[in-house]
């Protein structure tokens, strides 16, 4: 299969290993030289890293390095099969390029997109065909992310939607298909983790280090809500959640931040700028200051954890009821592209859905804000006795 891959950025470099790992024939195109040059250096190191672990060895190597080709026109991309566009996220810039491209390519060439925030409606509608463009959404790293987001716009064909799905399992990954809808499931059903966790701290019920610790330590999560925001970069986090805020026409339940607003506005954007909601040391690592001790008021912990899982439980099920995707397809998302300990959906049967009712309900009448409404599916679960799985 002949693979074209548009923009050698972070994104198109890794889906570029991807491909070519898996026997595709790649051709990886940017307007800029420098960034090709990059591309190429980057996958020179990590390949001689994979053989350092064992993993790989030369010859394997060599395959992988010689099934991509670097190229910097366009038209280098008139054979492809498939194309997966990964430039700047501005839709006048990819819609030029995807209208461009179809000059050149075959009729039965799927035009896939990997854009994180916008529609692949809007996208599509720069084709002739439309039927041919679709969103396939991977994770950062996509070498080491399971997970890919396969979206069909409202003119995806059901023929590209099933070869897009058949191809990213041809590539090892899991696919989770998902409705043409702001963030998709992981960057919509996520918000709570960050937003919930913000708006706890806003109300001076813990700090920073005692939030973590409560969905570390009693939820299981690898990393907690704030030392994930300064991973991620709070620039980049706020930025998402205001995007999706918006795409939703100001739902309440993704109403940013003035903390973390604050927080980029000052620079302060986390690991990469030595300074977030931690302090960093040259190697990126938390420098915990002397006099910083996170709670030990297990009860407070249990609420925090209880408030923040209960959110997001309640995203999940209300993307359910709102069919963004299948349940299994929601909760495979959330373990497998941000590597939750258990799946939102799952969690909720097993704490119970009068649990997840009652909790979202004490929320709201102490509250009075539609950000806290339960989802009617719950509460028709609730109802009828039933459970997700
Ligand atoms: P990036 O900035 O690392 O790379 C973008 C590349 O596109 C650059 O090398 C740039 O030279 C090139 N480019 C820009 N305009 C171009 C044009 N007109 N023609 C050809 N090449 C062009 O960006 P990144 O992070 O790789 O993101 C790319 C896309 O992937 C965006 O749509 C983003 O929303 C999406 N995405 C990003 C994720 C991330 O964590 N960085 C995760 C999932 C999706």
């Amino acid at each position: 299969m002949n693979v074209g891959i548009i923009g050698g950025g972070t994104m198109g470099s890794g889906i570029a290993q991807v491909a070519a790992t898996s026997g595709c024939k790649v051709k990886l195109y940017d307007t800029n030289q420098a960034a090709l040059d990059k591309a190429k250096g980057s996958l020179e190191k990590v390949l001689l890293r994979l053989i350092e672990k064992g993993r790989i060895d030369t010859s394997e190597k060599d395959r992988i390095q010689t099934n991509i080709a670097y190229v910097s026109n366009l038209k280098d991309l008139a054979d492809s099969n498939l194309t997966i566009e990964a430039i700047v996220e501005n839709l006048d810039i990819k819609k030029k390029v995807f209208s461009e491209l179809e000059s050149y390519v075959a009729e039965d060439c799927i035009i896939a997109s990997n854009t994180s925030s916008l529609s692949i409606a809007s996208i599509a509608a720069a084709l002739k065909k439309p039927e041919r463009c679709v969103g396939i959404h991977f994770f950062n790293p996509a070498p080491l992310m399971k997970l890919v987001e396969v979206i069909p716009a409202i003119q995806t064909s059901k023929e590209v939607l099933e070869k897009s799905i058949q191809t990213i399992k041809d590539w090892k990954k899991i696919v989770a298909v998902a409705k043409d809808t702001p963030g998709f499931i992981v960057n919509r059903v996520a918000r709570p983790f960050y937003g919930e966790a913000l708006r706890i701290y806003e109300e001076g019920v813990a700090d920073f280090a005692t939030i973590d610790h409560s969905l570390k330590s009693l939820g299981g999560f690898r990393m907690g809500p704030f030392e994930l925001m300064d991973f991620i970069g709070n620039d980049v986090n706020y930025t998402v959640t205001e995007t999706v805020f918006t795409a939703f026409y100001f739902d309440p339940r993704y109403k940013p931040s003035f903390t973390q607003k604050r927080f980029s506005e000052a620079g302060y954007l986390g690991r990469k700028s030595g300074k977030g909601f931690y302090d960093y040391d040259a190697n990126g690592r938390i420098v915990i200051p002397s006099d910083a001790k996170e709670s030990q008021d297990e009860k407070l912990a249990q609420q925090i954890f209880n408030r923040v899982l209960v959110m997001l439980i309640n995203e999940a099920a209300d993307a359910l009821f709102l069919n963004i995707a299948s349940a299994e397809d929601m909760d495979i998302a959330m373990t497998k592209g941000v590597n939750y300990p258990k799946g939102l959906l799952a969690w909720a049967d097993e704490k119970g859905i009068d649990w997840c009712v009652e909790k979202l309900d004490a929320l709201y009448n102490e509250y009075h804000e539609d950000r806290y409404r339960c989802s009617p599916l719950l509460r028709k679960m609730n109802r009828e006795n039933i459970t997700f799985f």
